[in-house]
């Protein structure tokens, strides 16, 4: 069986402040990963910037965004349409920096089924606020599963790409430990499978975001048993994004 590559995307967030920088950036990123073969990697800097970041690109870099609007088009001053940005590109929805200014579960589920009838791939962001000892978190997630999910059909799953980001380990020193990201991914799992037949879910890949860095990366993918990583910071950084790629390349 073909072994599905690990899938690294880098958030820019609301970073660099100048196209030039942006640009100085992606050619940093696109130096650093052009003889890897096993890792599937996703840029998604601010919206103003992909075009200009399209056309440097050769292919071995997908670009991305962080965020669309899942109306078509119409009177919805400063949002985007999936219409608007490439097909069978990826679209980070749901994070948590969004959800903070008054995004709801079900505002992200319109937006990920309107991501996916446009033919993008969806990286539903998930996580906890806290992680209390009586394991209420597990309620809060599996509700936010449920909720952001919606209605979403059954044929759609292939498209679908989930990233457990918990809050309290974002843009830390350290990123939450392995074996609490396997128990909590295995958890992720089980609440798809309810929703959905276990068979569909399993090609589902969960990523893990929240101070992800060189030093973590492998452990997280090997002990952490996620299908990939979403970075912030280090993203913005090329020879540590490519130091990190590069660890995540070789397992
Ligand atoms: P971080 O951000 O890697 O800087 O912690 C991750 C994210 O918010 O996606």
């Amino acid at each position: 069986m073909k072994k599905e590559k690990i899938l690294v995307v880098g958030n820019w967030k609301m970073n660099p402040e100048t196209a030039n920088k942006a640009k100085e950036i992606f050619r940093g990123i696109k130096a650093e990963t052009k003889d890897l073969k096993n890792t599937k990697i996703v840029v998604c800097p601010p919206f103003v910037y992909l075009s200009d970041l399209e056309k440097m690109n050769d292919g071995s870099v997908i670009l991305g965004a962080q965020d669309m609007f899942w109306e078509k088009s119409g009177p919805f001053t400063g949002e985007i349409s999936a219409q608007m940005l490439e097909k069978e590109g990826y679209v980070i929805l749901g994070h948590s920096e969004r959800r903070g200014l008054g995004e709801t579960d079900e505002m992200v589920s319109k937006k990920v089924i309107s991501a996916i009838k446009a033919h993008l791939h969806p990286i539903l962001c998930l996580g906890e606020k806290i992680r209390d000892e009586h394991g209420e978190y597990l309620h809060f997630l599996r509700n936010q599963i449920i909720n952001s999910l919606g209605k979403l059909p059954k044929t759609y799953l292939s498209k679908l790409v989930i990233a457990y980001e918990p809050i309290w380990a974002i843009g830390q020193a350290e990123a939450m430990k392995p074996a609490d990201i396997h128990e909590t991914s295995l958890f992720i799992k089980k609440v798809l499978a309810e929703i959905y037949k276990q068979k569909t879910i399993l090609s589902i890949p969960v990523l893990y975001g929240g101070s992800v860095s060189a030093d973590n990366a492998k452990e997280i993918i090997t002990l952490g048993e996620v299908q990939g990583l979403l970075v912030g910071r280090e993203s913005l950084a090329p020879k540590k994004f490519g130091e990190l790629l590069k660890a995540v390349e070789i397992l």
